[in-house]
């Protein structure tokens, strides 16, 4: 029996580079491996987005499509949305119980977000309650195994804690999940801080190789290389960061070339935005046409949901009976 594993994203609209390289290309690869469930955290969305939620919809299938040209394959994965499948709420809701305020106000996560996320009124009830809605995500399908980043880490521990909280309460029935740490190359934002939607420093799958040359064109190099005919710094410089991902035999060529002064910011930057577009090309494509057929990805959800939904109902039913709640009529 293969393990079951989860994951997810919030359709916060414009997946970019970090997700390709630091999520999407590995859950392709879990899918041989792996029970995969991947979700679309609208309800997660929505904790964030709550004053401006009109195009929660549209960047749910949006993200759809994405995964998809990536490379997921919704016939190996069940790809489903949160918010279609109830009983992620019913599981918050025992959990909301057993969930003691001081490990909710200490999340290192919960304060990270309310520093990064500006403009937004994040006190709320619900962005509060956060980790414990991404636990009944993970313990409603009872996975073990959960492929996320470091920043995610906190919330993992707290799943933990909360399932072990859950079990000795109630009886041992939701497996403690295992976080998946893969290997992923590191990727910074155009600004050589974290790439984020929230820092509008990425390069969005979608982007055109305009719209990439521009943004490549706008990345810090070595800022001791000021001419030409100065020696680089490669391995400090997130330019080369890029290479060593997308195309590391150039990347070889350039830790020879730039620090004996052989070449320039500007023509490895133009080369960058090229190798980029011909990286995203195929990924762009597919996901142009995914999208002018809806009603098709509609149907991979349909049946995305409803695999979901029957695993999710096997568990809920367990836990409303060893909790005691009034069983349905
Ligand atoms: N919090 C995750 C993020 O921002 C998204 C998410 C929601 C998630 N529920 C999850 C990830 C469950 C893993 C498992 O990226």
């Amino acid at each position: 029996m293969k393990k079951t594993l989860l994951s997810g994203m919030r359709p916060t609209g414009s997946l970019h580079l970090g997700h390709l390289v630091g999520a999407l290309n590995n859950w392709v690869k879990q899918a041989a491996e792996f029970q995969c469930f991947y979700m679309i955290a609208d309800w997660h969305a929505l904790m964030s987005e709550y004053e401006n939620p009109k195009a929660l919809e549209k960047n749910s299938v949006e993200i759809l499509a994405e995964w998809i040209s990536c490379g997921v394959d919704p016939e190996k994965s069940t790809i489903f949305v949160q918010s279609h499948v109830k009983e992620h709420l019913e599981l918050n809701m025992v959990l909301s119980c057993i969930t003691p305020l001081g490990l909710l106000e200490r999340n290192p996560t919960y304060k990270e977000q309310l520093r990064e996320l500006k403009g937004r009124n994040l006190m709320t009830y619900g962005f509060l309650g956060y980790p414990v809605l991404q636990a009944s995500d993970i313990l409603v399908y009872r996975a073990t195994v959960v492929p996320v980043g470091v920043d995610q880490a906190a919330h993992l521990e707290f799943t933990r804690v909360v399932a072990r909280k859950f079990n000795a309460l109630y009886g041992k029935i939701l497996p403690e999940p295992q976080t998946l740490l893969t290997e992923t190359p590191k990727l910074l934002g155009l600004d050589n801080r974290k790439m984020s939607k929230s820092f509008n420093n990425f390069i969005a799958l979608a982007d055109s190789p305009q719209v990439i040359k521009k943004k490549v064109m706008s990345m810090i190099t070595d800022p001791k290389k000021i001419h030409l005919d100065d020696p680089g710094h490669p391995d400090t410089c997130n330019v080369c960061s890029y290479y060593k991902v997308f195309a590391p035999d150039a990347a070889r060529e350039l830790r020879r070339l730039c620090p004996a002064s052989k070449t320039g910011c500007i023509k490895c930057k133009k080369e960058l935005a090229e190798i980029l577009a011909e990286t995203l090309k195929p990924i762009r494509d597919k996901r142009e046409k995914l999208l002018a057929d809806k009603g098709a990805l509609l149907n991979i959800l349909k049946k995305g949901d409803e695999k979901a939904k029957h695993a999710a109902f096997l568990t809920m039913k367990e836990v409303r009976k060893k909790v005691g709640v009034f069983h349905d009529l």
